[in-house]
Formats: structure tokens, sequence, C-alpha cells
């Protein structure tokens, strides 16, 4: 990875995943490590920002020194060094932050800041080459659910987002609730696949016919309803469910949470006229919404092209903060050394 690529340092820990990625020209990727901290948050049901950042801090280093190795290059092969500031866990993201201020000091290289929702829709254009505009970007994860209008990897306007929860938090939530391992949408996911998604009538929340935005809270408590009783005075059915039974409920839950992803987003981009439409964040990596999103791009008149984000970069990682870096750097959009870590954006 030498001669006259631009080799980009990414670094990420907006939640619990301590990253680190190597990538080329925006799209080569050298190496990507990622250290999961699933474990550690597991028997809490969710994560715990103290124990993530402490996670953070014992793993940065490692994890770069790692990616460097995996990639075979030395500090003289790194152009600039990018990392996600906003938005995530403040304390989680000051790792990160600090580490990449560091190297960008001690090896004199420039610093990128990454807007972690905006490296997410990154990874949905990982391989593509020619991509055609105006697209429409669906980006659902554990902490947000937003619809952009895509004009260019740096031109991104906001076109809706949720409300309250997350569509990712729903599925962690409902979960918990059906007492499935954490994290929720993997466990949801498979549990659905012997479920039929008819069973129960869960509610579509579609605030209105012109809303972008999302609603999630409203389906997370119809289930806990469904398992508690309406005055929540019952014990939670779910312990002396059939499996068949718990089956349902996921994949009745699934398919009324992605019949609303989908919906939306194929409303986005009615009223932008997208050519195309992206998919990326921790949800997008289940094969239910991937497959129905397929669906309605196919049978749209004029059909839409999809682009999703390989599965290895739905999740958190640092390839797509490395990746959308390049853009930055291509456009000479750099921090200085007063960054800081932001919640929100
Ligand atoms: O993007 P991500 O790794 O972290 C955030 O930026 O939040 O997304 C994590 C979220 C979690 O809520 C997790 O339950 C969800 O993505 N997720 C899934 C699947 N895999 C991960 N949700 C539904 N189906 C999946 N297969
Ligand atoms: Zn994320």
């Amino acid at each position: 990875m030498q001669g006259k690529s631009v080799n980009i340092l990414g670094i990420e820990t907006s939640c619990d995943e301590t990253a680190a990625a190597v990538v080329a020209d925006g799209r080569i990727v050298g190496s990507s490590v990622i250290a999961s901290q699933t474990k550690l948050h597991e028997k809490y049901g969710g994560v715990v920002p103290e124990i993530a950042s402490r996670a953070h801090i014992e793993k940065i280093y490692p994890v770069i020194a790692e990616a460097m190795e995996q990639a075979k290059v030395g500090k003289d092969d790194i152009d600039a060094i990018a990392v996600a500031n906003q938005p995530g866990l403040t304390i989680a993201l000051v790792v990160g932050v600090t580490a990449a201020k560091t190297l960008s000091f001690a090896w004199d290289k420039p610093l990128i800041a990454i807007n972690h929702l905006h490296a997410h829709l990154q990874s949905a254009m990982l391989t593509e080459e020619n991509l055609q505009l105006p697209a429409v970007a669906l980006i659902v994860s554990g902490g947000h659910t937003c619809l952009y209008n895509c004009e260019s990897p740096l031109e991104l306007e906001l076109l809706g987002s949720t409300i309250d929860d997350a569509a990712g938090e729903a599925f962690d939530k409902v979960a918990n609730i059906l007492r499935l391992p954490y994290p929720g949408g993997p466990s949801i996911e498979k549990a659905a696949k012997n479920g039929d998604p008819k069973a129960i009538d869960f509610p579509r929340s579609m605030l209105g016919r012109d809303s972008l935005d999302f609603s999630f809270s409203g389906i997370k408590t119809a289930v806990l309803y469904y398992c508690c009783g309406q005055d929540m005075k019952g014990e939670n059915k779910v312990d002396s469910m059939s499996k068949e039974e718990i089956a349902d409920i996921a994949a009745s839950f699934q398919a009324a949470v992605i019949d609303v992803l989908v919906r939306k987003t194929q409303r986005a981009a009615e009223r932008i006229g997208a050519k195309t439409i992206l998919l990326g964040g921790g949800v997008a990596a289940n094969n239910e919404l991937r497959t129905t999103l397929q669906q309605m791009c196919n049978s749209a008149e004029p059909p839409k092209k999809l682009l999703i984000a390989p599965k290895q970069y739905c999740t958190d990682n640092a390839v797509m903060v490395a990746s959308l870096a390049y853009h930055k750097f291509e456009a000479k959009l750099f921090a200085d050394l007063t960054l800081e870590p932001k919640a929100t954006g």
C-alpha cells in the first residue's frame, strides 16, 4: 500500500467497538481491526458507557498497531488520521479522538473529523464506482434512524429521523422483553426465522401522510403489553411461552419495523426522485430488511438501484471512517488539535 495512493488510518470508538483500519484511496481496504465489547455488556442487556470507555482505553493502541501491521504500513505511509468524533457516547468517543490527535501531533499528519452516521452511509458506497444521484440513504443503527438526501459523500441533507427510539434500539429492547440474548438485532432475526410475520398485527407508526420521521417506541410498548398485559400487572408470559410463540412475536415485530422503514424510504425516494437507495448501519445486516428493500427498489417505477453496505461494514467499524475521510482529504477539510467529541450530530 504505497506509491501515489492516499492511505488513511481510521479510528472508531463511538459506542462498544474499538476499531481501526487503513484504507487506500477511500475504497481499497488494507486492514480492518475490531475489538468488540459485546461480552462485557451482555449481562447488562445494553452498553454501559463507563465500561465501554475503559475497554476503549485498554484496546485503542493495540488495535491501531494491529491495523497498521495487517496493512503492512508504517507511519511514513500514512497520509492522514481520521476519527469519528460525533455522534456517540462522549466518554467513548473521547478515547478515539485523543488517540487520533496524539498520532496527528506526533507524526505530523493532518487530522480529519468524521461524523459516524455519515460514515455508515459511506459503507454502502464502498464498492460503487458510478453512483447515480440523487440518492436516498437509510441509516439504521442502535442509536439512530435517519433518512438523508445524498448529493455527494460530503453533501447530506437530513430528511427525517426518529422522534423516540432508534430501530436498533427497538430490536434490542424487544429482545430483552423476549429474553433473547444481547445484541438484540441478530437474536430477533434468528428467532424470527421460525415464526409467522403475520401472527400478530403490531402497530406501524407512520406519523402522518407526509412525514419522513420515525417512531418505534409504540411498537416496543405494544410488544411489552402483549407479553405482560395492558395494565403491566401480569408476569412476563414469555417465561411460559413456547419457542413457536416467541418466534411469532419476533417475526411479527421484525416485519412491522421493516414495513415502516421500507415505506418511509420509498416515500423519501419518490419525493426527491432518487435513482439510488443506500442502506447502512447495524440494522442493515438484517436479511429481511435487505430483501424487502430490494423488492421495493425492483418494483418501483422506474426501478431504483439499491446499494447495501457489505455485512462486515454494517455494524461499527473503522473502514467506513477512513473511507469517508478520503473525500475530506481530497477537499482539504481538516480538523485541528482542539477537536472535541460530541454526543449529537
Ligand atoms: O451501527 P451499529 O453497530 O452501532 C450504532 O452505531 O448504534 O448498530 C448496532 C445495532 C444494534 O441495535 C443491533 O441490535 C442492530 O444494530 N443489529 C441488527 C442486526 N445486527 C445488528 N438489527 C437487526 N438485525 C440484525 N441482523
Ligand atoms: Zn454505528
